[in-house]
């Protein structure tokens, strides 16, 4: 059981508490490369429950910092983007992307610029994304080294979606697989399937049994069930500090991809999301159908956006929210088109994890042997938030980021009798590598 001082704990994220400090070890990827525009007014942005703004200056250069400005506190998100920095309209103070005041027109000489500094965070640019690290300045950590992120721009896909609960909470319908036989695939009848399709596995059994244990990178499950007389369907999942998850919907030996649950502040989040856009997955096979050729209701793909707007919590909201049910379609759950009424397998993981409230009292849940991995990601969280608190101990990967490298997640059918992590092994040898250098070569 999770205990409610645990829960707060796990959930807090703003500056000084343990978990948000655990957070601020590592580079967090908060935007979009192209949210910003060279010389284009700068944005707001949350993060770890900071109010920030971002900008690019005419040279390219991304700036994220503090919104108030350190003169008397005004917003810089009203500031004018000028040049090589960011001016604050109240008195005319201007900063550059390092937070250094570089002009205090207000201020008859001698001025004291050199003494002021906007407070700003290191950021770096890959993969189409921005990257901030929010710990001190001086000791900014390695990116992980998620295989994802060593591939070309051009060959990686990124979307980002917000969801209005905190991140664990997300995180954790990501490594809940016993839902999927019933939030997702509940109205799913085996006899209506073709032979081939991998769905079979999960509504013949949907009661999987698991083997879990922590790793270098955080926590792994596989879950596994009979497939046909001797062979066995996998799906391996993987926790990744200090906010990733690996999940298993694509083929194990193609599916490289990481998925972050970014904590805007306590109750929101922003899910980014990378994969190779030539692995075998969800993203680009075909919607799933029954035999006879018809869509499976509740598995389209496509999200529907709200305008992105420039409030703290405005950009990538969905259209179904908890202010409109998410949508829910009652007529389609009680014929069975749909077993939770809701259209996509991602909104009905949103519309499940924001149902349960902001932030979840966890003394009220009644945890069952099939929500062992959740009770294990809790506990390597905590005790690596702990560790760091009370002995400096640094958390995983936020200073060895190779402890990422032999993360993978997805599904498989293996005759293969190993030891489950033995299967792992020989899988990720036997699994797609693309380098930079292949890919070049290969177009
Ligand atoms: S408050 Fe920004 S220049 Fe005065
Ligand atoms: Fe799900």
């Amino acid at each position: 059981m999770t205990t409610a001082k645990e829960g707060e704990q796990l959930t807090r994220v703003g500056p000084g508490t343990a978990m948000g400090e655990l957070m601020r070890c590592y580079w967090i990827p908060a935007l979009m490369s192209s949210e910003l525009v060279s010389g284009a007014p700068p944005i707001r942005l949350m993060l770890l429950g900071e109010k920030l703004i971002a900008f690019r200056d005419d040279q390219g250069r991304v700036g994220v910092m503090d919104h108030r400005c350190p003169h008397r506190c005004a917003s810089l998100f009203l500031g004018r983007n000028e040049g090589a920095g960011l001016r604050c309209i109240y008195h005319g103070w201007k900063f550059d992307v390092a937070g250094n005041c570089l002009d205090m027109p207000s201020v008859p000489p001698p001025d004291f610029k050199q003494k002021v500094k906007a407070r700003a965070y290191t950021v770096t640019e890959r993969a189409g994304l921005i990257w901030v690290h929010m710990g001190a300045r001086s000791d900014s950590p390695p990116l992980p080294a998620f295989e994802i992120l060593d591939l070309p721009e051009h060959e990686i896909r990124v979307a980002f979606i917000q969801r209005e609960c905190n991140y664990l909470q997300a995180l954790e319908g990501e490594i809940d697989t016993s839902h999927f036989g019933f939030l997702h695939a509940g109205h799913v009848d085996v006899e209506d399937l073709a032979e081939d399709e991998p769905l079979r596995y999960t509504v013949t059994d949907r009661a999987p049994r698991y083997h879990l244990s922590d790793t270098p990178w955080g926590t792994q499950y596989a879950g596994y069930r009979p497939a046909g007389r001797d062979s066995t369907y996998w799906r391996f999942a993987n926790f990744l500090f200090p906010f990733w998850t690996q999940v298993p919907n694509g083929e194990f030996a193609s599916h490289i991809h990481a998925r972050a649950w970014v904590p805007l502040d306590d109750g929101h989040t922003m899910f980014v999301f990378l994969w190779w856009k030539r692995g075998v997955s969800a993203m680009s096979l075909p919607q799933p159908t029954f035999r006879d050729g018809t869509a499976i209701g509740g598995t389209g793909r496509s999200s529907k956006f709200l305008p992105n707007t420039s409030d703290w919590l405005g950009r990538f909201r969905l259209e179904a929210n908890p202010g409109n049910d998410w949508k829910v379609d009652r007529a389609a759950q009680q014929d069975g088109t749909i077993y939770s009424g809701i259209e996509g397998i991602h909104l009905q993981d949103q519309a499940i994890t924001e149902s349960m409230g902001s932030i979840v009292d966890r003394e009220f849940e009644h945890l069952a042997p099939s929500d062992q991995m959740i009770t294990r990601t809790r506990r390597r969280l905590l005790m690596a938030a702990r560790a760091l608190r009370d002995q400096g101990v640094a958390p995983p990967g936020a200073l060895d980021a190779s402890v990422y490298r032999d993360a993978r997640s997805g599904y498989f059918v293996s005759d293969d009798l190993s030891d489950w992590q033995e299967i792992y092994a020989k899988q990720l040898a036997a699994g797609v590598h693309p380098s930079p250098g292949t890919l070049n070569a290969a177009e």
